[in-house]
């Protein structure tokens, strides 16, 4: 049954109050649970009805009394009751079978609770609905030694001991808050403590609990922390409202991190970080994710959604907000540009592809069926270009003053998109928002990628410059027509020479020449004229990727080269190259041509790639992302009909012939970037070891190609010696992805080394399972892989780093014209859906481009997801998607 959105009304009942107490066992932990509940007289009188998952009811009392009460499914429906009343439930549930890890669940002999979106419904009977908020207070009772830890929401108000060895602790959280943010932990851990000083005087204490084992990887997590609480204030004044801030890390965790109030919790992924053992990419990722959920403190929790169909209003606002946090904590614009280049390579590969295939869905969707589903690359990535789009309207400082209103307006209230962008539009209403609000938030309604398609054109006697745009969008699921979108198209023009010009927009005589314009289409079609313009310009067109959509625009090679060498927005230069790349790319694929061997790429490419990698202007993070060619899954999104195993064999030959052309020039880099110094993450340093790690995986493939095992001999000695876990595992990475033989030899050294680091094995398997499948026998390696003793299907970052790494991460190594790799992803789907319906429902959505797939792999991965529909006793999770797959 779907759920509408549509169908949204407010909630009968009310529960201002809720006192919590837990017996914590992980065969069966009692909950009694009392709340204070009053009727909501805005709507008509209603039986309260309370949702539950998995759990035994032991006793329900009304003000004290035993009172009648009915199931309906899931539901607890009570009929006659009066107008404010005092309820009481007692049930148990068994956290140690919990395989879902929704609701409370057992890790490592540790107690941890995820709640958002439904799982709170499987500790208690309850509203559990974000637009329900409720002060918590939290008794927390368990055996002394097995869980030294007690921890909840808010502040610890009374601890002590009771009898047989157990003790207890009181939590009170001072804010409301809906049920999906509340948070338990209860075990042996350790933390690290830091006190901090606020702008105004006060003292907060932040801690981050980990394994007594891992206090020394909790460093970076605890900065990254101090410095989202400082940026925070810094950039949108929004300060930490709570006297204790704590993280807990769980290995056993479906999704990266969640942030209850006070009490976040998180997969170790994020958390966990030393030299030797995690990489720059990990550095990073934990600064995102520690500044995403404590800007959640924000918008999230002090203004929550008022349905789940508002997901974006928080998860849009959120990513938006560690986007600009990583963003402002670069040293200098390169490093900037770098960050943003990697956000938009992340909604190019997953969240286009979402948009244009069986799943696409409005940034607010209007139905769902399993909400869990919906926490996706289109709610979260392009729910922040949304928000985006609307700063660059606005203006970086009326995007501030509208984020200022927003809270003034909705603190401590459960609202929606539109009230979001209603907001920022009221605190600038001047604007092109303003101006233009109702058509703007067709970005919330209608899904789909709109392209872009741009021609040019050069009056050399008026000497102007014309840009004629037409905007369209492809019908997505239950949306055939779209209507037209606002788009921000930020460009500029060169002259051939590569000189930037100076802008005199036609009509607009008196605006300020500048270099870069944001011109903000509304029409179908539209055009903007520029006068003074000499000779045939090159456009940079969506200069900084300002909106989500797909640019056409047909350039020349010469075009393309000239923006390559010399655009001053870094990010169209890197597009230039990537352009120039997907051009050969396709056209070889097109071509039919045998590419095995063969020269595959035209000197005037590599000698721009050379250009680039050898610019002494240059950062050597931009330069690795110059030189990186686009993905398969980017490649083939932009085709018609996709033969995995050509596009692979296509890229795979670009590869060769880059490493092999550019041979003394990858020596050169390699050389150039080695590390002075201790070990810092910075974007600087990083870069730096990113270049020497994509010059490395170069010299070793160029090593295959010429039969010389000097580099791979070198690569091993790398491994062997480096000093910090992103050397170290790009050199192994260099050996495997070249299939050098000196690869298993590497591999079994890394594990021996680390196989008492959990998220280092995960590594271990990744890499494998990701590997080139050059005698056709990965998926043997990945079966293998699965009979390792340390292999487990019931921790998700173990069942991601070989299964996920397989189907979704090694195109050219998973479909197979046999249909074997099919046919084992659905098996594993449903072997995973028995155990956690979240993972297989993720895993479950691999094949979501299969209707674009060349025989025979088109009808065999029909096959292999019909096989999974046909199972009778699915989730509603993993039915959800196949289903949607299937009619796609
Ligand atoms: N709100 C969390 C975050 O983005 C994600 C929680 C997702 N949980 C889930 N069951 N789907 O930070
Ligand atoms: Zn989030």
């Amino acid at each position: 049954v779907a759920v509408r959105r549509e169908d949204y009304a407010a909630p009968a009942w009310w529960i201002d109050t809720v006192d919590l107490t837990f017996d914590l066992d992980p065969a069966k932990t009692r909950v009694l649970n009392r709340m204070r509940m009053r009727r909501n007289t805005d709507v008509p009188v209603q039986p309260l009805r309370l949702d539950g998952d998995e759990l035994n009811l032991a006793r329900v009392l009304v003000n004290g009394q035993g009172a009648s009460f009915r199931m309906e499914g899931d539901q607890l429906v009570i009929d006659a009751l009066p107008d404010a009343f005092e309820l009481e439930i007692f049930t148990t549930c068994c956290p140690a079978k919990n395989t879902k890890l929704m609701g409370l669940f057992v890790s490592e002999d540790t107690f941890f609770t995820q709640c958002e979106a439904e799982g709170f419904r499987r500790i208690t009977y309850f509203l559990d609905r974000p637009d329900v908020m409720a002060s918590y207070q939290v008794m927390l009772r368990a055996n002394r030694s097995a869980y030294p830890v007690l921890l909840s929401n808010g502040n610890l108000v009374e601890q002590g001991d009771l009898p047989e060895g157990r003790h207890y602790a009181k939590w009170v959280d001072p804010f409301k808050k809906p049920s999906y943010l509340f948070a338990l932990v209860a075990g042996k851990l350790v933390a690290r403590e830091q006190r901090i000083k606020a702008r105004n005087g006060k003292e907060h204490l932040l801690q981050v609990y980990v394994r007594s084992g891992d206090l020394d990887k909790t460093e970076h997590a605890m900065n990254s922390l101090i410095h989202s609480i400082a940026w925070d204030e810094a950039r949108f004044g929004l300060p930490l409202d709570l006297d204790r801030f704590m993280i807990v890390a769980t290995s056993d965790f479906n999704m990266g991190a969640m942030e209850n109030k006070g009490l976040n919790i998180f997969n170790t992924k994020y958390v966990l970080a030393n030299q030797a053992t995690a990489t720059d990419a990990d550095y990073s990722n934990i600064e995102s994710v520690v500044g995403h959920e404590y800007f959640h403190n924000w918008s999230g929790d002090r203004v929550t959604c008022r349905d789940w169909f508002q997901l974006s209003l928080k998860e849009g606002l959120t990513v938006f907000r560690d986007q600009e946090f990583s963003q402002d904590l670069c040293a200098d614009a390169s490093a900037r540009a770098v960050k943003r280049i990697e956000d938009v390579r992340v909604l190019r590969t997953s969240q286009f592809p979402e948009d244009a295939g069986p799943m696409a869905h409005p940034v607010r969707p209007d139905s769902y069926i399993e909400i869990s589903n919906f926490y996706t690359v289109t709610i979260y990535e392009k729910g922040a270009e949304v928000v985006r789009m609307m700063q660059t309207l606005v203006g970086r400082k009326g995007f501030a003053r509208g984020i200022t209103l927003y809270f003034e307006r909705h603190d401590g209230h459960a609202v929606t998109c539109d009230d979001f962008a209603q907001a920022i539009a009221d605190a600038n209403p001047e604007s092109e928002l303003a101006a233009l609000l109702p058509q703007f938030k067709r970005w919330y309604s209608q899904a789909g990628t709109p392209r872009v398609a741009t021609q040019g054109h050069y009056d050399a006697v008026a000497r102007t410059y014309t840009l004629n745009f037409t905007q369209s969008c492809a019908p997505t699921p239950g949306q055939s027509i779209k209507e037209p979108f606002v788009i921000p198209v930020t460009l500029g023009l060169l002259a051939q020479d590569g000189q930037e010009l100076t802008l005199h927009l036609a009509g607009d005589e008196d605006a300020d020449a500048v270099r870069s314009h944001t011109l903000v289409l509304t029409q179908q079609h539209e055009s903007v004229t520029f006068n003074g313009i000499d000779s045939e310009p090159v456009p940079s067109i969506l200069r900084g990727f300002s909106a989500p959509v797909r640019l056409d625009f047909e350039y020349t090679d010469a075009q393309l080269l000239t923006l390559l060498a010399n655009d001053p927005d870094p990010f169209n230069r890197w597009e230039a190259g990537q352009r120039l790349a997907l051009r050969s790319a396709i056209s070889l694929i097109t071509s039919g041509a045998d590419v095995v061997g063969t020269t595959t790429l035209n000197d005037a490419f590599v000698d721009a790639m050379r250009g680039v990698l050898r610019n002494p202007t240059l950062d050597s993070a931009f330069k690795e992302l110059v030189l990186t060619l686009p993905s398969e899954t980017y490649i083939a999104e932009q085709l018609e009909v996709v033969d995995p195993q050509r596009v692979h064999a296509v890229r795979e030959a670009m590869r060769a012939q880059l490493a092999t052309a550019l041979f003394s020039d990858w020596e050169w880099a390699y050389e150039q970037n080695q590390d002075t110094g201790a070990y810092n993450p910075d974007p600087l340093s990083a870069g730096r070891r990113a270049l020497a790690g994509l010059a490395l995986v170069n010299l070793c493939l160029a090593a295959r190609a010429s039969g010389d095992s000097v580099w791979p001999g070198k690569t091993l000695q790398r491994f062997k010696d480096a000093g910090n876990m992103t050397d170290r595992f790009n050199a192994l990475n260099a050996l495997v992805s070249s299939g050098h033989a000196l690869a298993q030899q590497a591999l079994a050294r890394f594990h021996a080394i680390f196989k008492n680091e959990a998220l280092v094995i995960d590594k271990w398997f990744s890499l494998q399972a990701g590997s080139p499948d050059r005698g056709g026998n990965v998926l043997a390696l990945v079966k293998q892989l699965m009979k390792h003793p340390d292999f487990s299907l019931k921790n998700p970052n173990r069942a991601r780093s070989v299964i996920f790494s397989y189907c979704s991460a090694n195109p050219g190594a998973f479909h197979r014209a046999d249909a074997a790799g099919y046919v084992w992803w659905s098996d594993r789907v449903i072997e995973l859906d028995a155990i956690n319906p979240q993972v297989a429902a993720r895993l479950a959505r691999a094949l979501d481009r299969w209707s674009k797939l060349a025989e025979p792999y088109r009808s065999a991965a029909r096959e292999a997801i019909a096989r999974i529909a046909a199972r009778p006793d699915l989730s509603k999770d993993t039915q959800e998607v196949v289903t949607r797959a299937l009619a796609g």
